[in-house]
């Protein structure tokens, strides 16, 4: 089938810029609009489909996050980059935690740009594409996965809710795309939910929805992730994070469908299935009453446990030769192997962040090494000082600048799990943030 390409408007009120990031992303084979005025961008919407918008922060009359907030409001479905020439710390955690996917500062880098579109493109995709791909982007020798993955493309096509545990980093999201593009469901949204990054009211608003004049402020009905993934797949991310109290309504849509919105005295009906994960100990919550029993037997219709990449040994040299290729074309470069002893000290090392974890050490190996060989001296947890002696200062600074936005992605914005994320406290990472002069 004909693939459909993600379709990306960008909003700058400086037109050189704007239509410069067009014929870039155009360059890229992704069909791009360019709008001048912010204003008019609802309206483009109402006779225009976009998957994406890239928008900037400060526009005369009317700013990017009011922007954002409106169109989050009525399209929770669109995916948003925010741009700026201003950077500020509480203006990108604004903009996270009003729905936006990243927050870059300009003069922006192509690749770190066309890097997250493609990242976007492949949890947004709407259509039937990529959803053979997938599986052969799962990459694993070992049996145990290997099973699993048989397993999950086997009731992929059932409306079976699937649990998915394991460690952070161990592929959970990735099996939860195996599964909606495996499903009949695929050419309908996968909306993800992370339910760590919310407190309990904007959580519940985020997934049912707002009724007009529910609470000050709530001007307009807002549709919630539940309703905007009609017919497709919502996955719950962190459910495990779930207060119980949202718990017991997340209950009522597994049981029978069907839900209020906040404030709402209307029954709202949805086909959705529903995936959720987890890295926490459901077990362990259940006896310290934080989580429901039932909503967790709800849950675990089907259970996908996946193992640690320590327990999975030969999984490290296949995927780190995956995520060389992978950074070797991102960042052109030509690095043929890891040497011998690089290997081995892979082999060694614990890799409490598992996958993702072993993909940040190659593409911390891949923009250090200069050579066609990666030595030890490019792991990150040998020995840092013999790393930074043979970098220059800048690609340090943006190793750091990178490390820590994309930390910040994941925490939603939010500093204190930012930190957690990166293993530094809170305050070194603010120090780092200041220093670098990202925000
Ligand atoms: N088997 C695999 N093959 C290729 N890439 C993988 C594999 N497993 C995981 N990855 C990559 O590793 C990264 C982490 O995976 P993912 O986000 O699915 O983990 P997770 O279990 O959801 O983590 P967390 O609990 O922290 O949210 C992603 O970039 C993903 O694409
Ligand atoms: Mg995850």
């Amino acid at each position: 089938m004909e693939r459909n390409p993600l379709k990306i408007l960008i909003i700058d009120d400086e037109k050189e810029f704007g239509l410069s990031l067009k014929a870039l992303i155009e360059s890229e084979g992704y069909f791009v609009a360019y709008e001048e005025f912010p204003l008019k961008v609802e309206q483009r919407l109402s006779k225009e489909e976009f998957h994406l918008l890239i928008c900037d922060i400060y526009m005369p009359g009317y700013g990017g996050i009011t922007l954002l907030e409106e169109i989050h409001k009525k399209h929770p479905q669109i995916a948003f980059i925010m741009l700026t020439g201003y950077p500020s710390i509480p203006n990108a955690v604004t903009a996270m935690k009003l729905g936006a996917d990243n927050f870059f500062s300009k003069p922006i880098q192509p690749e770190t740009l066309l890097q997250e579109i493609i990242r976007i493109d492949r949890s947004h995709s709407w259509t039937d594409a990529e959803s053979c791909a997938l599986e052969d982007k799962i990459i694993t020798g070992c049996p145990e996965m290997r099973q699993i993955l048989q397993e999950m493309t086997k009731i992929a096509d059932s409306n079976a809710t699937v649990l998915i545990t394991g460690e952070s980093g161990t592929g959970k999201e990735l099996i939860a795309d195996l599964l909606h593009f495996n499903s009949p469901r695929k050419g309908k949204p996968c909306i993800k939910v992370n339910c760590a990054a919310l407190p309990e009211t904007l959580l519940e608003s985020e997934l049912f929805g707002v009724e007009k004049g529910a609470y000050t402020g709530a001007e307009t009905m807002r549709i919630g992730k539940f309703e905007a993934a009609n017919n497709g797949t919502v996955f719950l991310d962190e459910i495990g994070d779930m207060t119980f109290s949202t718990q017991s309504k997340v209950l009522r849509v597994l049981q029978d469908h069907e839900f209020y919105r906040v404030g709402g005295n209307q029954l709202i009906r949805v086909d959705i299935r529903i995936v959720a994960a987890t890295n926490r100990d459901l077990a362990r919550l259940i006896t310290e009453g934080k989580f429901r029993e039932d909503l967790y037997y709800r849950l675990s219709v089907v259970n996908c446990y996946l193992p640690s990449l320590k327990s999975r040994t030969g999984d490290i040299s296949l995927l780190s030769e995956h995520f060389l290729n992978i950074f070797n074309n991102i960042y052109r470069k030509q690095i043929k192997r890891f040497s011998p002893q690089t290997r081995i000290l892979m082999e060694q090392h614990s890799w409490p962040g598992n996958i993702r974890e072993l993909k940040n050490c190659v593409e911390r190996c891949t923009l250090f090494c200069e050579g066609d060989e990666i030595v030890p001296t490019h792991l990150p947890f040998r020995n840092t000082l013999a790393v930074g002696s043979i970098s220059s200062g800048a690609e340090m600074e943006e190793m750091n600048r990178r490390q820590i936005l994309s930390a910040l992605e994941q925490s939603r914005g939010v500093r204190k799990e930012a930190a957690t994320l990166l293993n530094i406290d809170r305050r070194t990472l603010y120090n780092r943030m200041k220093k670098l002069g990202i925000y």
